[in-house]
């Protein structure tokens, strides 16, 4: 029983880890850094974020393939907001990352793309 509860605590955790922060692909260490952006956001009062990091730019255009997006949550407390990968991403020249907050709370993450 105890070591029942004991994985089901490693199970959250794991979950929440994964949650607030998020790889796709894979960096080589030759790989240039194409966009690092923070994105912060005081909380909204029982409602919540949903912001998109666009890459590239519009009005940019970029050649590069990008070989790996890394999302870092800065609150590192569990009351990060959830990434996921809207469009593009490794492989392809363009990215979409949204940045979904929990009810309430506030954003501050960090999108990092790369690419060759
Ligand atoms: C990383 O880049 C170097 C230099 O371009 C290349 O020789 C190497 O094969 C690459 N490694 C991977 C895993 O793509
Ligand atoms: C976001 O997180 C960074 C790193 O922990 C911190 O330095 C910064 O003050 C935070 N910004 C806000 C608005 O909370
Ligand atoms: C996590 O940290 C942020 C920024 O420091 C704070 O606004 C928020 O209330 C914290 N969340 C929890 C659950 O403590
Ligand atoms: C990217 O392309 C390489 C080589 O074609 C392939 O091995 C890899 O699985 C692809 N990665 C993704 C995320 O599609």
């Amino acid at each position: 029983m105890k070591f029942l509860t004991s994985l089901c605590l490693i199970a959250s955790l794991a979950t929440i880890a994964w949650a607030s922060s998020a790889a796709w692909g894979r960096r080589n260490s030759t790989d240039y850094l194409l966009l690092r952006e923070n994105v912060v956001r005081t909380p909204l009062k029982n409602n919540y974020w949903s912001v998109n990091v666009q890459f590239p730019k519009s009005g940019q255009v970029n050649k590069r393939v990008i070989t790996a997006i890394f999302v870092y949550d800065r609150f590192t407390n569990s009351s990060g907001a959830f990434p996921s990968l809207w469009s593009g991403g490794p492989n392809l020249t363009y990215a979409t990352v949204n940045l979904k907050s929990q009810v309430s709370r506030g954003i501050n993450s960090t999108v990092e793309i790369y690419g060759r």
